[in-house]
């Protein structure tokens, strides 16, 4: 039975498209949200929206920070403000769930990882909420029994088409905006954490190639939301330099429960990859079976076996096991989907501090996220010196 968490309060700073998503996933879970930080018109109306009690406009998060009717911050703002909010956050004593990517640099993120890990510091979350799809959790449970046997290797993709035109256009194709990588920093990372997840192993070596299509792209004049579409008529050139597309080999280590050691995976990953509006593949092959999931048909696991059929695992069925108590709350043939991911996060995050942190730590710590944005360092490195890095 999932514990009540109304006496917590959260404040969300950022209200484009993955604001509200926060919001709505709270108020499913019955956390009180009891304040919002964005531009001064935008944080006015998503107030009105959602009946949330205090609005700081004018981009204020640091006086939202002040607010005692704020326990834990949601930062759903860009990436290039998650590293001085996150630090801000963790200074004011709130707890923090912070958007993905956890900021643009290695060298930035290690700040978050060392004031998240003071002895009073609050609890950090980075939004890897992919973990919490009760068929990845179920994949984890899977490896980490050893039902697939010794996992050899792990193939997938990440693929969306939201910015196949040269016309497409959002803060994240301007490195100064969104980081030097797009689509890997972007999409990628949940890719990468997601196996890292269900492996329980970290990807410890990269090779990549990164490729940029639209070499000139045209961009509006003034700001556009995630997935909206701009006038082009209203629109001027500009050089991109950032990625549409990376293809990333990767090498895992070693997982304490003994069924994955030297792992080798492969992944492509792409914004341009027309007719997939988001599509997260992974696919896990051990010397005893295989499993497969795809993000867009999340309620489904494919269970593949050599020497007997293969087998279609549907959640809230007995397919899936105990291991997702807590993690669904619908039965067989009610789909769950992104939506419901970020639910079953904002519940394990909240729970665990509601509970004095006595509950497992399944999110992504500020140190995976600190690890992901390593990651994406060496898979620039790999791709401008076609040699396998270190991360
Ligand atoms: N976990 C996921 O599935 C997921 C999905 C989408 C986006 N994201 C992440 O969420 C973040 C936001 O992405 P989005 O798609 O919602 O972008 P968006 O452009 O739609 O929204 C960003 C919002 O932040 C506001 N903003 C800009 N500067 C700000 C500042 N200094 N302080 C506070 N707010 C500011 C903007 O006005 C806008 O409302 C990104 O880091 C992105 O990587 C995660």
């Amino acid at each position: 039975m999932p514990r009540p968490l109304h006496h917590l309060r959260a404040g969300v700073i950022g209200t484009g498209f993955i604001g509200p998503v926060h919001i709505e996933a709270l108020k499913r879970l019955g956390v009180q949200v009891t304040a919002i930080c964005g531009s001064t018109r935008s944080a006015q109306a998503t107030a009105e929206r959602w009946g949330i009690p205090e609005v700081y406009g004018d981009y204020n998060y640091h006086a939202m920070l002040q607010s005692s009717n704020v326990d834990v911050v949601h930062i759903t703002s860009p990436n290039k403000v998650h590293v001085e909010q996150s630090l801000a956050a963790l200074k004011a004593g709130k707890h923090v769930v912070c958007e993905k990517p956890l900021g643009m640099t290695a060298k930035e993120t290690a700040r978050v990882v060392t004031a998240a890990k003071r002895p009073s510091a609050p609890v950090f979350a980075v939004n890897y909420m992919c973990r919490f799809f009760p068929a990845v959790l179920q994949m984890r449970a899977l490896v980490q029994r050893g039902e697939l046997g010794q996992i050899m290797h792990v193939q997938g993709h990440f693929f969306q088409d939201w910015l196949l035109q040269d016309t497409d256009y959002n803060w994240r194709l301007l490195a100064s905006e969104g980081g030097k990588l797009r689509a890997v920093g972007d999409i990628g990372t949940h890719w990468i954490d997601t196996v890292s997840f269900v492996l329980g192993a970290k990807a410890e070596r990269v090779f990549a190639h990164l490729e940029t299509f639209h070499k000139t792209r045209f961009r509006p004049k003034g700001e556009v939301q995630t997935f909206a579409q701009a006038d082009p008529a209203q629109m001027v050139p500009y050089t991109v330099d950032t990625e549409d597309f990376g293809s990333v080999l990767l090498k895992f280590g070693q997982a304490s429960h003994g069924f994955v050691n030297g792992v080798h995976a492969n992944a492509s990953i792409s914004q341009v990859a027309a007719g997939w509006k988001c599509s997260l593949y992974v696919g896990i092959y051990g010397t005893k079976g295989s499993v497969q999931w795809e993000f867009q048909n999340p309620n489904h696991l494919i269970v593949g076996r050599r020497d007997s059929p293969n087998q279609i695992l549907q959640r809230g069925t007995a397919g899936f096991s105990e291991d997702v108590a807590g993690f669904t709350d619908y039965p067989g043939g009610h789909p769950e989907g992104f939506p419901d991911s970020h639910k079953m996060h904002y519940r394990a995050v909240y729970e665990h501090i509601a509970s004095g942190r006595t509950t497992p730590v399944l999110h992504a710590t500020a140190a995976e996220g600190h690890h992901e944005v390593k990651l994406c360092e060496a898979v620039l490195k790999s791709s401008r010196t076609r040699q396998w890095q270190k991360v």
